[in-house]
């Protein structure tokens, strides 16, 4: 099925830079695009800088959304239905930003988040084929519209997202899905990030991991001046 891949939902400054005093950064890409290894970099980085820092996943990141993440990610549940699997993430995530990501940001400490409502726009609305809108207004609704300062977005060619992917030696229900599915959220990923340059850091993640560090902070450290 075609989606439509430009969907945007509306930018609100007074949100877009955060009504609360910590800094919300997501970490994007297809499966294999190295956002484990920058965000641990990051982490680091900001410490060592004297930030107050939370490093989290979705899906997971408070007790119930480890059990979602479970239930949607084993492959002994591989046939559940779209909808379902879609809903499983925005209620992870529903728990994730009121329970753990809002007190966080309200507290002053910058959170490094590990995918958030863009993954289920590409891996739901473009991969499954539910509609980026209709996915992205489901996770901004469970949210009560927490919205990242800036989405570092790590892209990488299918091939390497691939390559990379196997070498950890084993694959989720997620990973296991086909060709199509993986290039739509490549393609997903890429559009969401174009239409709304201001709210993204698109780093190649093919470059040297040193490289792509160096580029992830400068990105942290323009929102953070
Ligand atoms: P994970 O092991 O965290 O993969 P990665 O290291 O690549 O982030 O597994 C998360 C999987 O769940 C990944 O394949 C993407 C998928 N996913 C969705 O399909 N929708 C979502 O909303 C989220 C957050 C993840």
């Amino acid at each position: 099925m075609t989606q439509a891949l430009t969907y945007t939902p509306d930018a609100d400054p007074a949100r877009a830079h955060g009504p609360y005093p910590g800094t919300f950064i997501v970490f994007e890409g297809g499966d294999g695009s190295g956002k484990t290894t920058q965000i641990k970099l990051l982490a680091e980085a900001l410490t060592e800088r004297g930030y107050s820092v939370l490093v989290t996943r979705e899906p997971g990141g408070t007790d119930i959304g480890e059990k979602l993440r479970a239930l949607v990610l084993e492959h002994g549940n591989g046939s559940i239905d779209p909808h379902t699997e879609a809903l499983i993430f925005a209620a992870s995530r529903a728990a994730h930003a009121h329970q753990k990501i809002q007190p966080a940001l309200e507290a002053g400490t910058i959170v490094l988040c590990d995918r958030y409502i863009d993954s289920s726009a590409a891996y739901q609305g473009a991969g499954r084929g539910l509609g980026l809108e209709t996915i992205t207004d489901l996770s901004r609704w469970a949210t009560g519209n927490l919205l990242p300062d800036i989405t570092v977005l790590l892209d990488v060619s299918l091939a390497e997202s691939r390559a990379r992917a196997g070498a950890r030696g084993h694959a989720d229900r997620m990973e296991a899905a086909d060709d199509t599915f993986h290039s739509a959220l490549h393609s997903a990923f890429r559009s969401l990030a174009q239409a709304a340059p201001e709210r993204y850091a698109l780093i190649n993640g093919a470059q040297p991991i040193e490289q792509v560090h160096k580029q992830v902070l400068d990105a942290a450290l323009a929102v953070l001046s």
